[in-house]
Parts: C-alpha cells; structure tokens; sequence
C-alpha cells in the first residue's frame, strides 16, 4: 500500500482499489465511435456516458493486461428484468455458453435468496436448460457454473442427472475459514434486531408492506404485488436498519464474532441479507481456483469481472463486490447483451 494518497484518493476518500490499470483513453474512443459523444455540442458526457466508458475500460483490462478466469452475474435487472426469470429466448443465455466455451468459469450472485434447487430452476431454467442440452460444452465446461444464492448463503452446482438440473453443494463444502466462524446464534441475533428495525420502518413510515423472515435474511416486500412502496421510503428503510444494525454490532462486538450483513434497496422490496457479495464473489473465486489442477489457489480479483445493476454506495448490493472483484455497471439486459459482446469482441482480438 502506497502511504501518500493518490490525488484520486484525496478528492474521493471512499474510493476503492483498483485492480487493473483502466485505459481510460482507449475505452473513451471506443464509446465515441459508438455514442458520438464528442460530436454533441449541446449536451456534454452524462452520467451514462461516462459508466460505460468505465465499463469498456474495465472490460479492455481484464482482456488484455490480464485473463478473465471467473464472470459472476447479479440476476435481478441484469440477467432478466426485475423479478423475472431467464426465458429459453434470452440472447443473454448463447453469450453465456459462449463465455464457458473459452472456459471462464460463471457465478450467479444474486440476493435472491432459496433453500431449493426448484426455485432456482424456475428462475434460471432458459440457461440451465441450453447448457443441458448444448452439444458443444464439455463436461467439465458444463461444470464451471455455480449459482451462489441469498448474496452468499446457497450454493448449488449444475446436475445433468437431477430434475431441476442443480444440486445443493453443503455449505461444509465451500465456506471460506471465515464465515465459518459465523455462528448461528450471531446470525438469529442480527436478523431478529433487522426485523424489529423493519417492523419499526413499516409503522413510522406508514408503508405498504409486509415483513418477510426467511433463515439467512429479513426483508419487507409490497403487502399487494400491485402496489409500489415509494423510492424514499424504501431508502429511509435502508438507511434506518443499516444504522440500527451497525450501532447494534458495536454494542456486543465480541473479537471475531462479527456477522457481516448487507442492507439493500432492490427496487420494489428492502432485505437485509447475512453476508453479502463481496463473500459470495469470494466464494466462486476459491471454489473455481481450487478446482483449477495446475495452480490450486483462488482467483484473483484483476481476474474476476462481477456484472450487476446495483453500484450506487448507499444501500446497492453489487457494490460490494467491488472489493474482491473488476467490476461492470450495467443498467438492464439488453446492456448486458451489449456489455457481452464487447466483452467477447476484446477476447477475439487478444487470441488473434
Ligand atoms: P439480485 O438482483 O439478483 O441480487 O436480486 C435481488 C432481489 O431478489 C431483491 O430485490 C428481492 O426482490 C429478491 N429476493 C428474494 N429473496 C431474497 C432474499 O432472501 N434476500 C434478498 N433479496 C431477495
Ligand atoms: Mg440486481
């Protein structure tokens, strides 16, 4: 670590690390070309602009100064539209084969939290089922997807021979040395303060909702699917049980016994999940690099791109991975299609 600040680092203290260089340059005359930013001379770069000039550069880096190993997805907005599945039409499911036809390895790191394989299926089936089906994968290509569900509570493993195409994989089996210290009492401990601060939100701020406790979360989601909890009110909520939750942890903080939550706004609902992605990221980074027979350690983050929706700091839950992972900011599935592409075209250059 450097000990003087970077200028970067001075003007936006909460900035993260970076894993690759970023050729901000290159990436901006590949958008150019694209967006006809520069040929505007009314309305200068947007917001817009400037993310997927971010995302071109982070895509540039982690084709060429480096190899892609792991791509993690959110699911939500990114793979199929809020609370939607992933149908057989999806062109997000040939770009997916194909990334596992050049053998990266997929983690699905959604917050959608199951305990059972058919509920993932029934989210997932489009991809599932073409991977089953494909002709050209591998055995072992078909291997090298998980799905990491709840942030980071479920893993499950593709199955050719299983119903719903996924077997659970116990957590003994792939929790890193430090979430097995997560005891199950911390854990009912934080949940049950989450709930109260959830219960708490729905009486003061008047909300159309109802409370939803699940083993490893607590959320609140419209009372009738019809009805939308307003933005503010959802981000109040955020803002109150993340504030409650961390002076709570304070007061019993016991040595290593510290249970690490996310609190999230997700569009029309408020969880509060156990972990969050930066573990869930984590764990496909160990789980594939273990895996991996000539160097059996994890993957490293200027190796891994995490795709997802949810990047704004304050209660976003891709933001997280953030910190174990290069990262895309995607804003629906049609710009992950894009993203995809783009991602596929560095690939094809740097082989060539
Ligand atoms: P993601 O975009 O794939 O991370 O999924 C986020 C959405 O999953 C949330 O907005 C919720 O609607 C839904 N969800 C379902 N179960 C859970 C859970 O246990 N924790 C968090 N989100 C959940
Ligand atoms: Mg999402």
């Amino acid at each position: 670590m450097n000990a003087i600040p970077s200028k970067l680092k001075l003007l936006v203290p909460p900035i993260g690390n970076f894993f690759t260089r970023l050729p901000l340059e290159a990436a901006f005359k590949f958008q150019d070309r694209k967006r006809f930013i520069s040929s505007r001379r009314f309305v200068s770069p947007s917001f817009n602009d400037v993310r997927l000039i971010l995302n071109s550069a982070q895509l540039m880096a982690v084709t060429t100064h480096g190899a892609l190993q792991l791509a993690t997805f959110d699911g939500d907005v990114t793979l199929y539209d809020d609370g939607q599945s992933l149908e057989p039409d999806s062109p997000i499911i040939a770009r997916m084969i194909d990334l596992l036809l050049k053998n990266v390895k997929i983690g699905i790191v959604t917050a959608a939290g199951y305990t059972t394989e058919d509920r993932y299926y029934a989210r997932l089936h489009g991809l599932l089922d073409a991977i089953a089906q494909s002709t050209v994968l591998t055995p072992q290509q078909r291997q090298n997807i998980v799905i990491m569900g709840g942030e980071a509570n479920y893993m499950f493993e593709f199955s050719p021979t299983s119903p719903h195409l996924l077997a659970p994989v116990p957590r003994e089996r792939w929790l890193t040395a430090e979430m097995a210290t997560w005891s199950d009492t911390s854990i009912t401990a934080l949940l049950d303060v989450a709930e109260a601060a959830l219960r708490d939100c729905i009486k003061t701020l008047s909300l159309p909702a109802s409370l939803m406790r699940k083993d490893r979360a607590v959320g609140i989601i419209p009372s009738d699917p019809n009805v939308r909890i307003p933005r503010e009110s959802l981000e109040e909520t955020v803002l109150v049980v993340q504030k409650i939750l961390e002076l709570s942890v304070r007061g019993t903080e016991r040595n290593n016994n510290i249970v690490p939550f996310c609190a999230f706004n997700g569009g029309r609902d408020v969880f509060v999940d156990i972990g969050d992605k930066s573990w869930g990221v984590a764990v496909c980074q160990e789980w594939f690099g273990r895996k991996n027979g000539h160097r059996p350690t994890s993957i490293r983050p200027e190796e891994t791109l995490h795709v997802g929706d949810q990047f704004l700091s304050a209660g976003s839950n891709d933001f997280k991975a953030r910190s174990v992972a290069t990262t895309a900011w995607i804003a629906s599935p049609t710009e992950t299609v894009d993203l995809l592409d783009e991602l596929a075209d560095f690939m094809t250059k740097k082989l060539s």
